[in-house]
């Protein structure tokens, strides 16, 4: 089956309110506009409704890059599914490694902001990988198994059809060390197995699977042509607007 493939950015904690227009417009007037991938982007919370409003007719889409469990209440300094809904936000990154690390969230938690995000029409970007310490003692399959099943696998046929998965190897994020494309795609085809097993061939051949970590604009395109990855998500390379549409552009090589 082909895929659709999705090219996203993670900006993370970085970018003034003027530096994150001026980088959306950049990239809004130097796309192609005949390539015809997904081209998304996770800003920081506070600059989503701006950017919504201003380039939201635009191809590209906006997502945030974590929400909480819950819709409303006493939750101070958390941000729910539904007023990201309220402001036309597209999709949300669940389950980033640097999520895990520094706000201690597990598999549980992040199962319930799925289904937070699933009951507001947002996209979840479900992120699982190994630890460097995990690969090295080959439990990277076994740790990433682990990680689909508890966030994933008590999801319904329509709810699993919305998921978009993303692969970062840890030791990969932020490290100029990507993943080679021949271990991007053997865990890919992995987890895409392990799809096939829980929710049957025709879902798992219908979800896309990101890699992450890493990825620039001169390994985009052996990344983005392995059979089993479907795009990347683009953490340091997505906050320059020449690199994103670089590996925009590979990805429709
Ligand atoms: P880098 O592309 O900076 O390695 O970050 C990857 C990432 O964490 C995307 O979510």
């Amino acid at each position: 089956m082909k895929r659709k493939k999705i090219i996203a950015g993670n900006w993370k904690m970085y970018k003034t309110a003027q530096e994150a227009e001026t980088t959306i417009a950049e990239i809004a007037n130097g796309i192609n506009y005949n390539q015809q991938n997904d081209v998304w982007t996770a800003t920081p919370f506070i600059y989503l409704q701006n950017l919504i409003s201003r380039f939201g007719n635009t191809t590209i889409k906006f997502g945030a890059q974590n929400c909480y469990t819950k819709d409303e209440g006493a939750f101070t300094g958390e941000v729910s599914a539904k007023m990201l809904q309220s402001i036309h936000c597209s999709f949300v990154i669940l389950g980033h490694s640097e999520r895990r690390q520094y706000f201690f969230e597990t598999d549980i938690i992040i199962h319930e902001k799925i289904l937070a995000a699933l009951n507001h029409n947002l996209l979840p970007v479900y992120c699982c990988g190994e630890t460097l310490a995990q690969r090295n003692t080959k439990k990277h399959f076994e740790i990433v198994e682990q990680q689909i099943k508890e966030a994933l696998y008590n999801l319904n046929a329509d709810q699993i059809s919305k998921i978009v998965i993303a692969y970062e190897p840890v030791w990969a994020i932020g490290t100029g060390v990507n993943a080679t494309s021949e271990q991007a795609q053997e865990m890919h085809a992995y987890i895409r197995s392990l799809l096939q097993t829980q929710f049957g061939d025709a879902i798992a051949d219908a979800i896309r699977i990101l890699y992450g970590g890493s990825v620039k604009p001169n390994n985009a395109t052996a990344l983005f042509s392995q059979p089993d990855i479907d795009g990347g998500l683009i953490g340091g390379a997505s906050l320059i607007a020449k690199d994103f549409l670089s590996i925009i552009e590979s990805a429709s090589e």
